[in-house]
This record gives C-alpha cells, sequence and structure tokens, in this order.
C-alpha cells in the first residue's frame, strides 16, 4: 500500500495556483473581446506566472476559521488582480521601469505604456467588481471586505502611499519608521488584508479576525524584506525579474539599511512572530505557519 504523505508547500502551492488560476480564467474578460488590446494585455500580466500567494493566504485563513472554501475562492481572486495591478503599474518607466516581471516583457514593453496603464486600472476595477458581485459570502462581509481594501491599496499607509513613499526616499536619506512605513504600506498591507478578508467570510469572531491580522501584517512586512533580499541575492533567471535594480536605482530596501544578516533575521523574527499569533489554533494553522515560513525562505 502506498503511504499517505502530508504534502510539501511546494506541492500545495503549485495544486492551489492550478486551482486559482482556473478561477481567474473564467473571471477575466476573454483576450479576443473587444477592446481586444487591453483584455489581451491584463491576461498577458495576470497569466505571466506568479506565485498567487495573496489569494492562497485568503483562501487559507477562511479555511482555518472554518469558511465555505467554494464561495471564498473568487473573492480571493480579487486580491491577484489587484496585485497584477500593483505590479504592471510598479514596472513602468515613471515608477521602476522594468523590462521583465513574471519571466515574461512588462506589460507596457508588450504592449505600450497606454495599454499598460489602462491595464492597471481594468484590473483594479475588475477587483473590487469580483468582491461585490452576487453570491456568498453575506452582502456585510463583502462591503466590510471590499471598503477595508479600498483603505489597505489607498494613501493612508496603503499601497499607493507606500509606493509614493518609496518613490521619494532613496537608500542614503531612508530610516528606520520611514522604511518601515514604505514596505508595511507598499505591500504589507493588501496581505495583511488578504489574510483578514479570508477570517471575515468565514463570519470569525473580531478577536480571531485581530489574530489572524496580526498574522497578515507581519508575515507582510517579512515577505517585503525577503523581496528586497532576494533583490541583491537572487538571479534574473529564478526571480523571472531583473536582479540588482534596488541597488542599481538607490532604492530604500532593509538590505540597503541593516545590511543582509540583519535583514534575514529581522524577516525570520517576524515570521516566528506571525506563527505565534496563531499557534492556539493547533495543527490547523499548520498550513498558514508553513506559507508564512516558505514566503521567507523562498528563491523566487
Ligand atoms: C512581488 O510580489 C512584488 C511585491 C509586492 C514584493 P510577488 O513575489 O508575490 O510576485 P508574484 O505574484 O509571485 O509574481
Ligand atoms: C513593489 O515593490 C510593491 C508593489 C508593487 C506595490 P518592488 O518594486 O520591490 O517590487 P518588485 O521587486 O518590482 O517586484
Ligand atoms: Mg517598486
Ligand atoms: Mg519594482
Ligand atoms: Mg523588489
Amino acid at each position: 500500500m502506498t503511504a499517505i504523505r502530508a504534502l510539501t508547500i511546494r506541492e500545495y502551492l503549485d495544486l492551489a495556483k492550478e486551482t486559482v488560476d482556473d478561477e481567474l480564467n473564467g473571471l477575466l474578460p476573454a483576450a479576443d473581446e473587444f477592446p481586444p488590446s487591453i483584455h489581451a494585455a491584463m491576461r498577458h500580466s495576470v497569466f505571466a506566472g506568479g506565485k498567487r500567494l495573496r489569494p492562497v493566504l485568503c483562501i487559507e485563513a477562511g479555511k482555518l476559521l472554518e469558511g465555505d472554501e467554494q464561495g471564498i475562492l473568487a473573492r480571493a481572486c480579487a486580491f491577484e488582480m489587484v496585485h497584477t495591478y500593483s505590479l504592471i503599474h510598479d514596472d513602468l518607466p515613471a515608477l521602476d521601469n522594468d523590462d521583465l516581471r513574471r519571466g515574461k516583457p512588462t506589460c507596457h514593453r508588450a504592449f505600450g505604456e497606454a495599454i499598460a496603464i489602462l491595464a492597471g486600472d481594468a484590473l483594479l476595477t475588475l477587483a473590487f467588481e469580483t468582491l461585490l458581485s452576487p453570491g456568498p459570502p453575506s452582502g456585510e462581509a463583502k462591503l466590510r471586505v471590499a471598503c477595508e481594501l479600498a483603505r489597505a491599496i489607498g494613501t493612508r499607509h496603503g499601497m499607493v502611499g507606500g509606493q509614493v513613499a518609496d518613490l521619494e526616499s532613496g537608500a542614503e536619506q531612508v530610516d528606520a519608521a520611514r522604511l518601515e512605513y514604505i514596505h508595511s504600506s507598499k505591500t504589507g498591507a493588501l496581505i495583511r488584508m488578504a489574510v483578514r478578508a479570508g477570517a471575515i467570510y468565514a463570519k470569525a469572531s473580531e478577536e480571531e479576525v485581530a489574530r489572524l491580522t496580526t498574522f497578515g501584517e507581519k508575515t507582510g512586512l517579512a515577505f517585503q524584506i525577503a523581496d528586497d533580499l532576494l533583490d541583491e541575492t537572487g538571479s534574473t533567471q529564478a526571480l523571472g525579474k531583473t536582479a540588482g535594480k534596488d541597488k542599481e536605482q538607490h532604492k530604500a530596501t532593509y538590505p540597503a539599511l541593516y545590511g543582509v544578516d540583519a535583514s534575514v533575521r529581522r524577516a525570520s523574527r517576524l515570521v516566528e512572530e506571525a506563527c505565534e499569533a496563531i499557534d492556539l489554533y493547533g495543527s490547523r494553522a499548520q498550513r498558514l505557519q508553513a506559507l508564512a515560513h516558505f514566503l521567507v525562505e523562498r528563491t523566487s
């Protein structure tokens, strides 16, 4: 008899990615639907690759709190749409000016700047349509998530605020508080929100939502520290985006301010704290805890 063994985190992520990709495929307009250039551009960026960590975190937070997995799946895809919009805009010449993303030419390289800007806008609006369209979870949970997500990606400690502070800070003048603001806003806030949404959809108590939020917040900050470390220590081939750009562009990063070793320690400590926040769920928390460890130990 074949022994049944637990999936490794990579095997699990591969399977989860397939499920999320099938759902995204149904949610995005067909590439030939009029006007085809923008639909092709949206699909180019969404399906170029990507780990699908934000929807997976949302789904797993929902599962931990016994939410309806099927009901959460489509809503979870909204977080991937928002994330992909942020990547398309982050890569534009006016921002990080990158040519490679998810192993493919960036959206503006493949489709031109105008269509790339609009493809980002379109993914952002499709995300809110996806969050608010009819069907489960309850209307109250959907409204709450949509409203909180809007804030999480806005200018007040949200993604756009973080991106502005990133653009306006150089490695030379950034201090610890500003760096933490940049990272927890430009990247942490969406990851925190994806986890929180899973808990809200599962109709968790406020205490549980708060616990999962702590997990998401610490994981989100650790995730961007790991991203900075990979830019410095990883390869373009493995990352699917040009390595070494942060130093070249004098970006405010954790390794630039603290060095590589201290940044690795900070990210690991954050993951430990994130895992502790959900320890009381015992073995049910193992998947989320394994994901948190994966986020900082990954090589791409
Ligand atoms: C990269 O995010 C950009 C950041 C916010 C740090 P991911 O590393 O999750 O990118 P994909 O989705 O796997 O391409
Ligand atoms: C991106 O941070 C954050 C957002 C897209 C909001 P980075 O600029 O470090 O992401 P990469 O390294 O280009 O993926
Ligand atoms: Mg950037
Ligand atoms: Mg960038
Ligand atoms: Mg980066």
